[in-house]
């Protein structure tokens, strides 16, 4: 009944846009047709069709017999088809096709003899399982090849040999173990074979990739760095790999790489990064870095050491680092960092130290800071001399520490401070920090305050908004000129305007 229905509602839109246009598809002036929920390809497409898409549809086998009347197809596309085989020679015939998608399907191999015409292929997430030697045969112009999501357990040079235009070869996420080289593959540009089996990448692989840019190794089981990595390599990622020590003297002739990602390895130290002289980004969260490395690559813009176990920070760490603009060192025990450690950084604008072991916030930060998170310390107390030279700072976290008291001239030296995050502190809720409320509230600071510790009476109140304490403190503050003033132009006062986004996630605060 449902299934008559729909046809019914079908028919009349399809018929409606073209007398030729079959049953469950639409068909538009720019030689494109459309189709839902086949049972098999429609016999009808208009022989002058350019581009065939097909998708959520039932159909287990592909035959050249489907295909007579559309030769002229430059894309077909096929997806979540449930199709399993194609048939030999399908596609054959079709001398001006382009680009094959079949992915999201159910099959087993690559289809057979597909037109030199391809320029794109892809296969991704079907259950291929090897790659046969006359599988590519004569596709010369074939740029992106991708194999995603398959079960393809192993990669030899000469199965790919003959794609001498390939561009881009995505094998990510198949069970590929073993690699040979050399890949003659002399125009690609990115690789990428994440999470597979490979713990070894032979030393003459990437002899003839001259011409590489974008190579990822992120997810195996390597526990060296590949050697012989092509001089036009600009990013490379060995994330979630075993990789225990880096050298980079043996990749420094690797003179434009600029974003290295190495996170999530066992890493204790890193040697010679330096000689990266491009280096824009290198990612070593997840590792097991007791220092930071000696000597960084002077370029650096952003460097991750988060998740590390980093003690100390000194200048001499970052000496050099003038472009650094993003440092991430949460999720370590940083106990000692040196006053004014990062003073030549002078475009750093996003310093992270949340989870650490920092008693106080440390002192001479650049005056670019925007953010600065200290989520999860030891520190104390808020002094006016380790704030005041951050008059670009916008997002100041300091939840979870051990804060009683506020000091309001600390606060008022922020000019551009819109959030402000302070609970999980141990506030000591007197009148005085009521004071600093009014004044927040004043400026128009996002504000979570948290609850109060002391004195025993206040326990649990939400400081930011309890009218008890308000009116507890009602006489403290009137005898204050200037606080009186300030409470004036901060109304209309509405508690629970202040606690709108109590819940939110705090970490994905947005700074312009
Ligand atoms: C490095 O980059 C420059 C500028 O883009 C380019 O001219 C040069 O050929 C590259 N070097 C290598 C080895 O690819
Ligand atoms: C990399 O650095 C070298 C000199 O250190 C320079 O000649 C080259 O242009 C740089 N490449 C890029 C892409 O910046
Ligand atoms: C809270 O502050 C008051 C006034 O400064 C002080 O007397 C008291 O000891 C403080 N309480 C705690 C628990 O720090």
């Amino acid at each position: 009944m449902r299934l008559l229905y729909a046809f019914l509602v079908l028919l009349p839109l399809s018929n409606g846009l073209s007398p030729h246009c079959p049953g469950r598809c639409s068909c538009d002036s720019a030689q494109l047709v459309q189709c839902y929920r086949l049972m098999e390809v429609p016999s009808g497409i208009p022989s002058t069709t350019k581009k065939l898409y097909i998708s959520h549809s039932k159909i287990q086998h592909l035959q050249l017999s489907h295909f007579i009347r559309v030769l002229a197809l430059e894309d077909f596309i096929l997806l979540a088809s449930g199709t399993e085989s194609v048939e030999s020679d399908t596609f054959k015939a079709m001398s001006t096709l382009k680009t094959l998608e079949l992915w999201k399907n159910k099959l087993r191999r690559v289809p057979g003899a597909l037109p030199a015409s391809l320029e794109v292929l892809n296969l991704n997430d079907n259950s291929i399982n090897v790659l046969h030697g006359s599988d590519f045969e004569g596709l010369k112009k074939l740029k992106i090849l991708e194999l995603k999501n398959n079960l393809i357990s192993s990669l030899s040079p000469s199965t790919l040999s003959p794609l001498v235009s390939l561009q881009s070869l995505m094998l990510d996420s198949n069970n590929v173990e073993s690699v040979a080289g050399p890949l003659t593959l002399p125009h690609l540009k990115h690789m990428s074979m994440e999470n597979n089996k490979l713990y070894l990448i032979p030393d003459n692989f990437f002899n003839s990739l001259q011409s590489l840019q974008f190579l990822s190794f992120s997810g195996n089981f390597l526990t060296k760095m590949p050697t012989n990595l092509p001089k036009s390599l600009l990013s490379l990622k060995m994330e979630r790999n075993q990789l225990k020590v880096v050298s980079f003297r043996d990749t420094k002739h690797l003179e434009n790489l600029s974003h290295l990602y190495l996170s999530e390895n066992l890493l204790s130290s890193i040697d010679g990064a330096q000689l990266l002289a491009n280096l824009t980004t290198l990612e070593l969260s997840q590792n097991r870095l007791q220092t930071l490395p000696l000597r960084l690559p002077a370029r650096l813009q952003k460097l991750d050491c988060s998740n590390n176990l980093i003690q100390r920070v000194t200048a001499q760490d970052f000496q050099d680092l003038r472009d650094l603009k993003h440092l991430f060192l949460d999720n370590n025990i940083v106990s000692w960092f040196e006053a004014g450690a990062l003073q030549r950084c002078s475009q750093l604008s996003n310093l992270a130290l949340e989870q650490n072991l920092l008693l106080s916030i440390p002192l001479r930060l650049p005056g670019t800071l925007a953010r600065l998170d200290l989520k999860g310390n030891a520190i104390a107390d808020i002094a006016e001399r380790e704030l005041r030279d951050l008059k670009q700072l916008q997002v100041l976290n300091l939840r979870n520490n051990k804060i009683s008291a506020l000091d309001l001239k600390a606060l008022e030296g922020l000019p551009r401070l819109r959030h402000l995050y302070l609970d999980g502190n141990p506030w000591n809720c007197t009148c005085s920090l009521l004071r600093a409320r009014e004044v927040l509230k004043a400026k128009g600071t996002d504000v979570r305050g948290g609850q109060c510790a002391a004195p025993a009476e206040q326990q649990g109140e939400s400081w930011m908004s309890s009218k008890k304490i308000m009116r507890q403190c009602e006489h403290h503050l009137r005898l204050t000129e200037k606080s009186k003033e300030t409470k004036k132009k901060s109304k209309p006062e509405d508690p629970s305007s202040v606690r709108i986004s109590l819940d939110d996630d705090y970490d994905d605060y947005e700074i312009d």
